[in-house]
Parts: C-alpha cells; structure tokens; sequence
C-alpha cells in the first residue's frame, strides 16, 4: 500500500513538474510586460494602476497576499503564488483586468474576504493566474427609511451589521455567523446565519446588484437580466463576473433578543436528548433557532445548544417547555440583549464594545478543514450511538447541525441557486481545525474529516449527496483549471445545485461563453458550444 502510494506520488510529480515547464514557457517575462502595459493603456489615467499592482519583487507582496488568507493550509511555502495583485481602487481597475486577461490569457482570481474554505479565491494550479483584490471596495450605506443598504464587496458582514445597528437597534440583516467573512463571496454563494428560518437566506433577502460582465460592462439587476441575477445570487459570483455591490434589504427584529448557550454531557440522556432536538429544530416556531455542536473530545461526548431567539426570556422558556422540554432550560441560561449583542455572542465575543465588529482581523488563525451534508430524517438512535463513538475515536472533528424548516421550507428550490429548501432538517457542517504545521498533520486531520464524513453517509441525503457552495469543499469534484469539463463540472454542480444546475450551466453558457470566469467548482459551459 504504501509503495503503490509513494509510486503514484513519483508520477504525478513528473507529470506536474512536465505541465509546469510547458506552461512556463509558454508565458515568458516579456508576456508579463506587456499583461501590465494592457493594464496600463486600458485603465483610468486619473487613478493609476500601477500604485495599486504588486508583483513579486514588490517588497509588500508577500503581506498584501497574505492579509486575506484566513486559512494556515494555503499560507505555506508551497503554495502556488500568483503573477500579480491588483488590489483594485477604481472601476477602471477591474474593467482593465477582465480584458487584459482575456488577451493575455491570465486566469483571474477574485477574493473579497478571502474565507473560501479551500482557499480558491487566492490559489491555483494554474501558475499564469493573478488576484484581483476587492477590499477596498467596502462601502456601505445604510437607509432605515427604505430599510435598505448598498453594501459593496469588500466589507465584512460585521461591518455591515455594526451600520445598520448604529442607525437602528430594531433592524438587522439575515447572514453568516463570523463578522470577518466578506460580503463578495457570501452572497455569491447563497449565505445563512441565525435569521434564517425567520426571514431565509442571505440571498433571499437581496434586491440589487452591479457587475462587470465578461466585456467590461457595469451592470445593474435592470441591465444584466433577471436570469444573469439569479445566478449571483447562489450560484458563487465568480463563474459569472465581478460583483462590484448588493443591495440588501434589511428585516426587522425586537429591541430585546434572547440567547442561551448550554452543554450537555454523554452521561445525561444525552442520546434521547439528541434524538429529540432532531424531532422538533426544524419545527419550533420560526423565531427560535437552535444550533447543536457535537464533539468527541477527552473521551466523552459533548453537546453544545446555542440559541438565539426573537423575544425576551420569559416568552424562550414557555416555547421552550412547550416543544423542548428535555433540554430543561433554565431561566438563569437564559440573557437578554440587543440584536447587535447577540451578534457578538455568538461569535464568542464579549458583547460590549460593540465596535469590536470592525475589527477585519479574525481574532485567530488555524488550519481549517470543512465538509457539508443534509439530513432529511432523523437519524435513528443506534445511529446516533455509533456516530458517538466514532467521534470519541477520531476526537478532532466537530459536527454542526444548522436547523432548517420555518421560512426556508416556504421558498420554493429554484426561486434561488441554492436548491435545498423544504424536507432537510439541517445542515451539517463538519469542521476541524488545528495548529500542528506541517504536511503529516494536514494529512491526519483531512483524513479524520472525510472518516467521519465516511460514518455518516447512511444517515444523510444521497442521489445526490447535497452540500452547500459556501462550505467549498473541493473534495466533492473538482473541474481541472483551464479545461471547461461539462462531465467533471456536473459532478460538483450538481450536489451544491440539484436542478438548478441545467439553468446555471445555460446562464453561464449565455454571459460567459469562452469560459473565462472560472475556478475548480466554477459553473460550467455547454460542451456543445465549444
Ligand atoms: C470563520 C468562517 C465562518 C463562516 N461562517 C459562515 C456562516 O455563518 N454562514 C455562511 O453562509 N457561510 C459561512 N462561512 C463561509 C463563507 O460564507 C464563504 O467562505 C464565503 O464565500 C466567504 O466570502 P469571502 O468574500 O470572505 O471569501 P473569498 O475567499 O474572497 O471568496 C469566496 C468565493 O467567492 C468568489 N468571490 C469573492 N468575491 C467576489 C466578487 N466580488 N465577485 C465574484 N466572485 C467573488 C471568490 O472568487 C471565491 O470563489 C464562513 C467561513 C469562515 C471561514
Ligand atoms: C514571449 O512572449 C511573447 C508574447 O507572447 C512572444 O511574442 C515571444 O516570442 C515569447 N518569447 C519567447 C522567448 O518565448
Ligand atoms: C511595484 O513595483 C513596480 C516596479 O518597480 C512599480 O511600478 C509599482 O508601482 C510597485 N507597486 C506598488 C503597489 O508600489
Ligand atoms: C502566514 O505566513 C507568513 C510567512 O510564514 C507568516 O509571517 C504569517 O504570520 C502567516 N499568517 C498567519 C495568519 O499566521
Ligand atoms: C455610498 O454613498 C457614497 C456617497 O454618495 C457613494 O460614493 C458610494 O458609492 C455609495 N456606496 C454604495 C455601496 O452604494
Ligand atoms: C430520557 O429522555 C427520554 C426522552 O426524552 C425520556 O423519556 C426519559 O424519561 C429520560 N430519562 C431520564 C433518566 O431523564
Ligand atoms: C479536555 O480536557 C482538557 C484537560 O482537562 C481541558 O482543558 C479541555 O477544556 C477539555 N476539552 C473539552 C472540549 O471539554
Ligand atoms: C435554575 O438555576 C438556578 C441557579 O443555578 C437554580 O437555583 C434553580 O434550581 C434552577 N431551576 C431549575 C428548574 O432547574
């Protein structure tokens, strides 16, 4: 077993080192001069683009790649470096890469918070590949009137929940969990926080949006078509163009929420109480969302309910006797606050000072691993069992279940990209992380990730295994760069999709016909076009 591994290694090395060579010769030093002089002649005199252009020899390229890398795995060495780094300050910057690009046949990256789990908006095998970098695109302005907010790219969702809160403690917007994560990647690829079964998905609640399409242009939801919209929100931004922006629509919330967080050990009924959390989390009354973090860590099982719920305390503990009474919540687990608070617990923060939300930085780094699945029925208690055990056995992966049901189940599949609405009881997320460096660490952790990932397969949704686009997960299939591979695309595409994977293909076949926006999961184009 081993010299059959090590044999395949010897050969996908030469054959990756043969790729390199003809690859690097084929983009000489004079090419890469003339990419930047494209870059030069074809963007806006007044903001020059070569003060916002780092190539290798600039002394701060190594720091500029690095400040929106939030994943150690792609932080190495050996980590396929780009080109270049265009950290765009003006349309015309943006406007100058897609072109150049295409006549120099560069392949772009676009990274805005950096968060992709695999790390595909700032690597590549690809080695003529480039950055553009949206960070500095961040603006944000809210409008209560309208209860609306534009919101470009580049900021954070902590940010954007830290405007909204300064002009209203009774609005919010529904979207991810972590306030570092950026608005580009989320929304492209679907976006879901604790607001969900109240008021759905990010992408349910998006009205606008503006783009640079494959020719340059700047396009809004009227220009672009209801088709090209659709597609950007759900079906990952970057097979189809630039997002630039996204107007949101904001949703409203009482000036008092309530969150607890409570643990429960394997010795308290613990199996039975799982059981039943499965029975009812999708069922509770849309206001109350409670997620459940399993682990397998110094021997036992542990259980972690956090909740946040759209009322006070006193309203929380008579739902919770009503539908959940084995938790056996108590009204001492139980902490009022304000929205934006909330926002703050639970992402582990001290809930004051409330601008620790704009802080970009996330207060710490590991090496990350993640997974997705969905669950339509509860998993049966031996099950429950076995996967217990399993995790005590493997103790690093830690398995999320994100209920579904309420306002999810309302909106049909293909209103959206993102097809799994109705009949899922959660989400799973599997999560590891860790800090050892180094290959053989890497190697152990990936390897209990996809054991657990392995257990679980008779308890979760097959034909197709479903999993959500902004879990990337490159295990899953992967389409080779710079091929356009209809057979390899549908493997993915079809489990972060199901049938809305025919009306992206033909949507990116239609804007995109050359296939330029692409990445290892982009969105394919029809094969008989080629
Ligand atoms: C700590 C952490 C917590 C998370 N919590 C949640 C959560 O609660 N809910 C949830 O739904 N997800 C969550 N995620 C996943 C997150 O939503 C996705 O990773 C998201 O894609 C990150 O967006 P980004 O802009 O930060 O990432 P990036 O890495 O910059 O981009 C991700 C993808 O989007 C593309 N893209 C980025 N910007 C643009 C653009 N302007 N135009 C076109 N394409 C673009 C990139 O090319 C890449 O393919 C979390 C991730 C992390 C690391
Ligand atoms: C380098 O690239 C340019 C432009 O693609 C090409 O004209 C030239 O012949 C190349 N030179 C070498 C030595 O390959
Ligand atoms: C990087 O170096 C080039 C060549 O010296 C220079 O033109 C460019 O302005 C530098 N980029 C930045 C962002 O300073
Ligand atoms: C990424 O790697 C560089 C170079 O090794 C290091 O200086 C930097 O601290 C690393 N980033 C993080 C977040 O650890
Ligand atoms: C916010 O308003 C400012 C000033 O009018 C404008 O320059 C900026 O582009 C706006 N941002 C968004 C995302 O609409
Ligand atoms: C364990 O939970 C089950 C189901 O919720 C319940 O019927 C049983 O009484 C509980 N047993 C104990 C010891 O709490
Ligand atoms: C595991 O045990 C160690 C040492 O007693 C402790 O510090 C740690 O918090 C425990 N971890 C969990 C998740 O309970
Ligand atoms: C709730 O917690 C308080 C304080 O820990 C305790 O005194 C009380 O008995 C608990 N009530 C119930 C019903 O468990």
């Amino acid at each position: 077993m081993k010299t059959l591994s090590n044999f395949a290694i010897i050969i996908f090395s030469f054959f990756s080192a043969f790729l390199l060579s003809v690859s690097w010769a084929s983009s000489n030093y004079s090419s890469h001069q003339d990419f930047i002089q494209c870059l030069e002649s074809h963007s806006d005199p007044s903001s020059p683009i070569s003060a916002v252009l780092y190539s290798p020899y600039n002394s701060s390229y190594s720091s500029v790649l690095q400040d929106y890398i939030r994943n150690l795995r792609f932080n190495e060495s050996t980590t396929p470096k780009p080109r270049l780094i265009l950290t765009a300050l003006h349309v015309s910057h943006i406007q100058a890469a897609i072109i150049c690009a295409k006549a120099h046949r560069m392949q772009m990256k676009i990274r805005s918070g950096g968060h992709d789990y695999e790390g595909i908006s700032y690597r590549s095998n690809n080695p003529n590949f480039f950055i553009l970098d949206m960070f500095n695109f961040r603006s944000i302005n809210v409008s209560i009137e309208d209860e609306t907010a534009s919101v470009e790219v580049g900021a954070t969702l902590g940010e954007v929940y830290y405007r909204i809160a300064e002009k209203s403690s009774t609005h919010a917007f529904p979207a991810g969990v972590c306030p570092t994560v950026g608005v580009g990647g989320h929304i492209g690829g679907g976006g879901y926080g604790n607001l969900m079964r109240k008021y759905g998905l990010t992408v349910d609640n998006i009205i606008d949006a503006q783009i640079i399409d494959v020719n340059g242009r700047l396009l809004n939801r009227k220009s672009m078509g209801e088709d090209l919209f659709w597609a950007i929100t759900g079906g990952g931004g970057s097979s189809f163009g630039v997002v630039l922006s996204y107007k949101i629509k904001l949703v409203r919330v009482p000036k008092v929420v309530t969150v607890f967080r409570v643990s429960r050990t394997y010795n308290e009924n613990f199996t039975d109480l799982v059981y039943r959390y499965q029975e009812v989390a999708d069922k509770l009354p849309k206001e109350l969302f409670i997620r459940l973090t399993l682990n397998g860590v110094n021997g036992t099982n542990r259980g972690t309910f956090r909740a946040l719920f759209l009322g006070n305390s006193q309203e929380l503990i008579s739902v919770m006797n009503k539908h959940f009474s084995e938790l056996a919540l108590n009204q001492t687990d139980c902490i009022e606050m304000s929205w934006i608070e909330s926002v703050l617990f639970w992402t582990d923060l001290p809930t004051t000072p409330v601008n620790a939300l704009l802080d970009r930085v996330p207060q710490s780094f590991s090496y990350l691993k993640r997974k997705s699945d969905y669950v339509k029925k509860p998993i049966p208690k031996q099950g429950l069992e076995f996967i217990f055990k399993k995790m005590v056995e493997l103790q690093t992966p830690v398995l999320a279940f994100n209920p579904y049901g309420g306002r999810m189940a309302e909106i049909s599949p293909s209103e959206k990209p993102f097809p799994h609405r109705a009949g899922n009881i959660f989400k799973l997320q599997y999560a590891t992380n860790w800090d050892e460096d180094g290959e053989e660490a890497a190697s152990r952790y990936l390897g209990v990730t996809r054991k657990l990932y392995d257990y679980m397969t008779p308890y979760v949704s097959t034909a197709p295994r479903e999993a959500f686009l902004n879990y990337r997960d490159l295990d899953i299939g992967i389409n080779h760069n710079g091929r356009n591979s209809y057979v390899e695309g549908a493997v993915y595409g079809v489990k972060y999709f199901k049938d809305n994977f025919n009306r992206l293909v033909k949507i990116k076949t239609k804007v995109d016909p050359d296939n330029f926006f692409r990445n290892e999961q982009s969105i394919p184009i029809l094969p008989w076009r080629k």
